[in-house]
């Protein structure tokens, strides 16, 4: 018998607890839409749960060795990124569902969830961190219970996908550097990776990491935007409801549209602008 698998044989329901998940949507009203509301806030949660999973994997895929980064474990990065990409796939997907719901059937309910917002998400946060896009001030703005914020503080003080990918791709001999965009420092990586980018074949593995680290990077911006979208469809230019935690003046659509450039790999954008033939 394997490990954990009990005596009489595993159950579909047992083994998922599905019982425990039903029980765990609590509606604060009787309104109709708001089932759905909390379901697609549950469902984008495991999803964030199994990003950071995969996330985590890739980051010591990349860091094992001490050397040079072997290709076996480039591949399998690279393997991980795709399913991390097909899931942004279907966060934005989602989005659609929520799209169903009418404006007047938010307002239904909408003042009993003050002052919660998917801005306390402490999960998107972490992968946003993770990402390589930290920030004190939405680490000092998380609400979130203590564990949470224990794992958001472990985040904000570790390493990164964008220091690892650097730190990989100087393993491979593209001379690779930790640096913000506009400096000398970032620059002279961007040149470096446009040798890659300019014949992919000398470094397939690399060239393929590369890619999927940018897919991942547009991913998070096309969610964004998306939510961006669907927000002012929904509310407009209303106060958000989490206005308190964003600060006044950059509260609602003004406070999305703010976030709407950000980017965790501002090398690989930047690679596109230096590339010549
Ligand atoms: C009717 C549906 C929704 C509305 C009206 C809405 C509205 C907003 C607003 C106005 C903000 C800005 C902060 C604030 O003022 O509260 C925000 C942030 C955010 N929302 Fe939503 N949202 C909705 C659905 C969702 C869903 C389904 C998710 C999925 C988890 C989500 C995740 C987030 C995240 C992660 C942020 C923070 C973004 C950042 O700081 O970059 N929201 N939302």
């Amino acid at each position: 018998m394997s490990f954990g698998q009990p005596k009489d044989g595993v159950r579909y329901g047992s083994y998922l607890r599905v019982p425990e998940l039903l029980k765990t949507q609590a509606p604060l009203t009787n309104e109709h839409d708001e089932l759905q509301f909390i379901i697609i806030h549950q469902v984008y949660e495991l999803w964030f749960r199994l990003v950071l999973h995969e996330l985590d994997a890739v980051m010591v895929l990349l860091s094992e060795g001490g050397g040079r980064v072997c290709d076996e474990n480039i591949r399998e990065a690279a393997r991980l990124m795709r399913r991390v990409i097909c899931i942004q796939g279907v966060l934005l997907h989602q989005i659609a569902v929520m799209e169903t719901m009418r404006p007047v059937d938010f307002l239904r309910f909408r003042e009993y969830l003050k002052p919660a917002s998917g801005f306390q998400s402490a999960q998107f946060r972490e992968v946003e961190f993770l990402a390589g896009n930290k920030s004190q001030a939405l680490l000092d703005h998380c609400d979130a219970d203590d564990e949470s914020k224990r794992r958001l503080q472990k985040r904000f003080e570790g390493p990164t996908l964008r220091e690892r990918y650097l730190q990989c791709a100087t393993s491979r001999g593209f001379a690779s550097n930790l640096a913000d965009p506009g400096t000398e420092l970032f620059t002279k990586t961007v040149f470096s990776l446009v040798e890659l980018y300019r014949n992919p074949p000398a470094d397939a593995s690399m060239m393929d990491l590369s890619e999927a680290f940018m897919d991942f990077d547009e991913g998070l911006g096309l969610w964004r935007s998306r939510h961006f979208w669907m927000v002012e469809r929904v509310i407009g230019g209303k106060i958000g409801t989490g206005y308190a935690a964003t600060g006044e003046g950059f509260e609602g659509i003004r406070y999305l549209s703010q976030t709407l450039n950000k980017k965790a790999f501002p090398e690989l954008w930047e690679v596109r602008t230096r590339l010549t033939l």
